[in-house]
């Protein structure tokens, strides 16, 4: 973390889990376990259906509330889908683009990364765009190539002031949900070198205003030794931000 230069983030992914009940249960458990959050974002990503309880719950506390997904288009014939103004109407102030279970098993690509980044930003909301290498990616030697590609192109023909409004999130493919974290050294190595490409394209001003996260089993235990990392501003966290102890343990270790 830099709180100099850059807000520290920490956003739970709740995936497929919680229904509408459920949500306003556990982020009433989440208010009532976490202490006075200072000097940290902190964000919910709940199902769509799961939104409208969740921004009520939210309501008073500082937590706000994202979305998973969006589509880049405005409104039309795509069944199924949900457009960004129906996610604004609600009060959704971040959305999830790219994560890797969309890349993988929904057909995401760089290219509707990139358009859904524009879409987020065009309707004044913040995208956490994840990136992240397989295992044979990172055995193969080429993590920092695959993900300055991802980068490269979620950014395509996003505007100087408007990158100041994006989150990026590394998240290692191979440590979500595996319960195996990459190290404090791995994780901070690919954020630094995605601050680089970032000052590359953008220049040093934004490059140090940019929340980059780290995802992929972070935890209660691990979250303190990530987050000591000067360009790990956050996290994105799947399976613990479901229990309100351990999510609002992290939420405490970014708050110190
Ligand atoms: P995990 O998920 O914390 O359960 O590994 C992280 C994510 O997918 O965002």
């Amino acid at each position: 973390m830099n709180r100099r230069y850059r807000k520290t983030v920490i956003a739970g992914n709740w995936k497929m889990n919680k229904t509408p009940a459920e949500a306003k249960a556990l982020i009433n458990e989440i208010k009532e376990t976490v202490g006075k959050v200072k000097w940290c974002d902190v964000i919910v990503c709940v199902p769509y259906v799961d939104i409208p309880a969740a921004v009520k719950a939210c309501k008073g506390a500082k937590i706000s509330v994202g979305a998973q997904n969006i589509h880049f288009e405005p409104k039309g014939a795509y069944t199924g889908e949900i457009s960004a103004d129906m996610l604004k109407e609600l009060g959704v102030k971040y959305v999830i683009v790219g994560h890797s279970e969309r890349r993988q098993y929904f057909a995401e690509t760089d290219e509707t990364v990139n358009k859904k980044v524009h879409t987020v930003l065009e309707a004044g909301m913040q995208p956490i765009v994840c990136v992240g290498e397989s295992l044979q990616q990172r055995e193969q030697g080429v993590t920092a190539s695959v993900i300055e590609t991802q980068v490269r192109i979620a950014l395509n023909g996003v505007a100087k002031e408007q990158m100041r409004k994006i989150i990026i999130a590394y998240e290692p493919i191979w440590a979500i949900g595996t319960g195996k974290t990459a190290t404090s050294e791995q994780a901070a190595e690919v954020c630094t070198g995605i601050r680089e490409i970032i000052r590359s394209l953008y220049g040093a001003r934004v490059a140090r205003s940019v929340s980059i996260q780290y995802g992929g089993s972070m935890n209660a235990k691990n979250a303190a030794e990530l987050l000591a990392q000067n360009d790990i501003d956050g996290g994105l966290i799947g399976g613990a931000s479901l229990k309100a102890p351990d999510f609002a343990a992290i939420i405490n270790a970014a708050n110190q």
